[in-house]
């Protein structure tokens, strides 16, 4: 056995099986396409599973990868074993109704032990109990050591649903001193001892969603053989935190916090926690992901909070992990570029999201720390989800954080009431957002559907499939809205950021309204329809009309949407990449990552540029090529985008060239004219451009100028001076108001001197009840606070104003007036009914509104009689 890098392990695995006929893909995506049943892709596997099912057409019936997975079901024990961590990659080799076990087994023991010499008396191997074939092939095929063969239940692997199968495992005996020393240890034990490198799933069911098991078709191979695990043994190294595609990011954090890595159990968890998860989080953002409080986006976030919480365990303060970036680059540099093309994106995303959450940390901690003291005093061990439910939403806790906090204090969080409190805010969200309509599909698999084609051109079709309520059915009558599948169809099913096509179907029985065009997860096109009249039924011969004025609108944004990315890589920088985006017929919205705002004149100089490039007139072409030819020739890819072979290649010449499976314009010009509308934030690092192309930009420019020439005809002026005239209505507006103050100040002052003379004593309390002039309620109440500002000892003032249509009353005593039992709030109320109107309030401010004006005399008189029965 002789030692070999991580680098020399993956390309001997490889090349291996590329010299045994398999086709070499590159790893696909963290983010599964067109996969609604994973969250993330989590095997070598998982990209395969159209081919596997036979839903689509493999480029090749072999094929072999080295896939980047992240899996974080073991997240708990990430430090904690030699071998559990969140970023791995999965060497794999697949076999579509090709090969089966037979060469599976072969393979997978000549390559161990051959290829990579690994001791044969050391390796194992366990299959299923009833899989005789697997026995068999074990021992005549290879030369294990026949008592190395073990059988286990749980020998059986899928994931989610789809493809899946008996497997048969290899594990590697790495000696007696590295295992837990009970009696029962052997394979398949927790311990470090027997460690698994590889597994071989015979697949040959297809698990549905919900619980069964379909044989499939051709039978399948799917293997995966972890590298870090197979890197450790030829590294000779205690776990796989020590080889070399991992070592070098413990090296960098235990120098960032100078805390030496082997000496301490509890720091080398944190440090392998960080380096662990400072690969997943840099993989994770270079695919696409951003953090968020949802899916994919909440798996980030978490792990990297998580890190940072283990940083400061450390004792690190600062930030530290776009440094981690680096290295994670470093390691992979060659087999990952795109980890150092986006180095300065994924670090930017890294470090914000750092930032974001170092200004909670301490604050969260101090409070979920007051909290576990308070449990301990009281001799408690569960907090309330409550607390854990602030700790997420205001300090940015992911729950699992807190809960793990609080199990080093051996308590846990209380999960019920966390999720109620979630569900409480998610409803309020939802309640927010409105409902959200989507059609139920059933289980079509057993539906005989036959094979499905796509054809821009058709116009005729056969009804093969309809559903409602999730149900198949045979047919639809008036009004019914279902889900309808034909054998041909035109239709632009939703993806890629475009919205689906709409249209109609007419049969001789009946006519339906197309309202959307969506696809399965295997590529099958269903459109939503509504029946307007008569009935539709399976088998029906429909005549089709796709609304080409709705698809022409969603072309134009689409093709300009490529010219917007091609604008902004030119006015603003390369580094601009598509974080997502969105067109139909009524607008387009872009997303990018870019950490400052677009500037004004940098949006003006990207429309500009966009509609120079209509004004060409060029075709745009649409071809079909080698995704590697593709990629040589500049042309974009979106990150998330499947392998496959053949790809469609979008190309303004000169301008644009992009990988895209949408619709477009066949001439730019068609595009007619560009505006963009808006430049916000939308995300950390990811910027937003809404705009208009066609009908929906002239609208837009006309509803402007409409709007500038009602301006001008209210201003009473022309273009020319408009601007003029708005500057002299301010600048008179501006003198105006500070004339208009000091004219009230005056008349207060003076209303306030003649009431005075009019003031009156009961018992010791100064009483003055008058009508003042005020033009609004805060006139009013200074006119009262200037005359209660004047008593010198306990004093209360009623004051009425006409203020518009309206009366006004305010009342305000001071405190001595109040000692003496006066109540602001009780006079103002009596006063104001005598009226017509209502109010109330304080003891010492009470305000209200009438509406008689002609009774403010009768309701000063009451006033006077209220003070006098109210003085004690
Ligand atoms: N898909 C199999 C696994 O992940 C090989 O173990």
């Amino acid at each position: 056995m002789k030692y070999m890098s991580g680098k020399e392990i993956r390309r001997k695995y490889l090349d291996f099986f590329v010299k045994n006929g398999h086709l070499e893909l590159p790893s696909a995506s963290l983010i599964p396409k067109d996969d609604p049943s994973l969250l993330m892709i989590g095997a070598g596997m998982a990209p395969f599973k159209a081919y596997f099912t036979g839903k689509m057409k493999p480029p090749c019936t072999r094929i072999t990868t080295s896939q980047r997975c992240v899996r974080t079901g073991d997240i708990e024990n990430v430090g904690h074993t030699a071998r559990h961590h969140t970023f791995f990659e999965m060497l794999g080799n697949f076999s579509f109704g090709d090969y089966f076990k037979y060469d599976a087994i072969r393979w997978a023991w000549q390559f161990l032990t051959e290829e990579l010499d690994l001791p044969k008396d050391k390796l194992w191997a366990t299959i299923y109990p009833d899989d005789e074939e697997a026995y068999k092939i074990w021992t005549t095929e290879t030369d294990i050591n026949p008592d190395h063969i073990v059988k286990l239940d749980d020998n059986f692997w899928e994931i989610g649903s789809g493809p899946c199968g008996p497997d048969s495992e290899i594990f590697i005996d790495l000696g007696e001193e590295r295992g837990c020393g009970s009696p029962t240890c052997g394979v398949g034990c927790d311990c470090d001892r027997f460690l698994e490198i590889w597994n071989l799933v015979f697949t040959q069911f297809d698990r549905t969603e919900d619980g069964k098991y379909n044989p499939l078709v051709h039978k399948n191979i799917d293997t995966g053989c972890g590298l870090e695990r197979v890197a450790s043994v030829l590294q000779n190294k205690p776990s796989n935190f020590e080889t070399d595609l991992m070592f070098p990011i413990i090296e960098y954090a235990s120098k960032v916090a100078g805390v030496e890595y082997g000496k301490n159990k509890e720091t080398d968890v944190s440090l392998k926690v960080i380096a662990d998860h400072a690969r997943s989080i840099s993989f994770m953002v270079m695919d696409g992901i951003l953090p968020s409080n949802e899916g994919r986006g909440y798996v980030l976030r978490r792990l990297l909070r998580r890190a940072v919480r283990h940083a400061r365990t450390l004792g690190i303060q600062e930030k530290f992990l776009a440094g981690a970036v680096d290295v994670v680059a470093e390691i992979y540099s060659g087999v990952y570029d795109e980890l150092t093309n986006r180095k300065d994106y994924i670090k930017k995303v890294i470090t914000l999201e750092e930032e974001r959450f170092a200004t909670t940390l301490n604050q969260g901690m101090e409070l979920l720390n007051a909290e576990i003291e308070s449990l301990k005093a009281e001799n408690k061990t569960v907090l309330d989800g409550e607390v854990g439910f602030k700790l997420y939403d205001t300090y940015g806790f992911p729950w699992e954080l807190t809960d793990e906090i609080l199990h080093e204090n051996n308590m846990t969080l209380d999960k019920d009431s966390f999720d109620k409190a979630m569900e409480q805010q998610r409803t309020r969200a939802r309640n927010a957002r409105g409902e959200n309509k989507r059609m139920d599909i059933p289980d079509l698999r057993d539906s005989n559907i036959g094979e499905l084609k796509i054809d821009e051109n058709a116009r005729q079709a056969k009804i093969v499939c309809i559903w409602k309520n999730a149900q198949i059915t045979d047919a639809l009558k008036d009004g019914d809205e279902a889900g309808v599948i034909l054998d041909v169809t035109p239709f632009y099913a939703e993806g890629g950021g475009q919205e689906g096509d709409i249209g109609s179907l007419k049969s001789d029985m009946g006519s339906a309204t197309v309202i959307d065009t969506k696809k399965l997860p295997d590529g099958t096109v269903y459109n939503i329809v509504h029946v307007t009249e008569g009935s539709l039924h399976t088998g029906d011969a429909v005549e089709i009309t796709v609304d080409m004025t709705n698809k022409l609108a969603s072309a134009r944004n689409h093709t300009a949407t490529h010219l917007l990315q091609a604008a902004l890589k030119r006015v603003v920088g390369d580094h601009i990449n598509q974080a997502g985006s969105f067109v139909n017929a009524d607008h387009l919205r872009f997303d990018f990552s870019s950490f400052e705002p677009i500037t004004d004149e940098q949006l003006a100089e990207v429309e500009a540029m966009v509609n120079a490039e209509i004004l060409t007139g060029q075709d745009v072409n649409i071809s079909f090529m080698k995704q590697d030819e593709a990629k040589e020739m500049g042309a974009m890819a979106l990150f998330g985008e499947k392998y496959g072979d053949i790809v469609r290649v979008v190309t303004v010449p000169g301008f644009s060239m992009e990988l895209c499976g949408g619709s477009h314009v066949k001439n730019v010009g068609q595009i007619g004219m560009f505006k963009i509308v808006s430049e916000t934030g939308v995300a950390a690092g990811v910027r937003r451009i809404e705009a208009l192309t066609g009908k929906a930009a002239i609208d837009y420019m006309n509803n402007k100028a409409k709007l500038l020439s009602e301006a001008v005809s209210t201003l009473k002026t022309n273009e020319t001076n408009l601007l003029d005239k708005i500057n002299t209505v301010l600048t008179e507006n501006k003198e105006m108001k500070q004339e208009l103050t000091k004219v009230q100040a005056a008349r207060a002052k003076a209303d306030s001197q003649k009431l005075l003379m009019g003031l009156e004593e009961y018992n010791g309390v100064n009483v003055i009840v008058g009508k003042v002039q005020a033009a609004t309620m805060d006139e009013l109440r200074n006119s009262a606070d200037l005359i209660c500002s004047k008593y010198e000892k306990a004093g209360v003032v009623v004051l009425g104003a006409v203020i518009g249509d309206k009366v006004n009353f305010v009342v305000k005593a001071n405190k001595d007036a109040v000692a003496r039992g006066i109540h602001a709030g009780k006079i103002v109320k009596e006063v104001a009914q005598v009226a017509g109107g209502n109010g109330g309030g304080r003891p010492d401010m009470a305000q209200a509104g009438a509406k008689q004006a002609e009774k403010l005399p009768e309701a000063f008189d009451k006033a006077h009689q209220i003070i006098q029965a109210q003085i004690k």
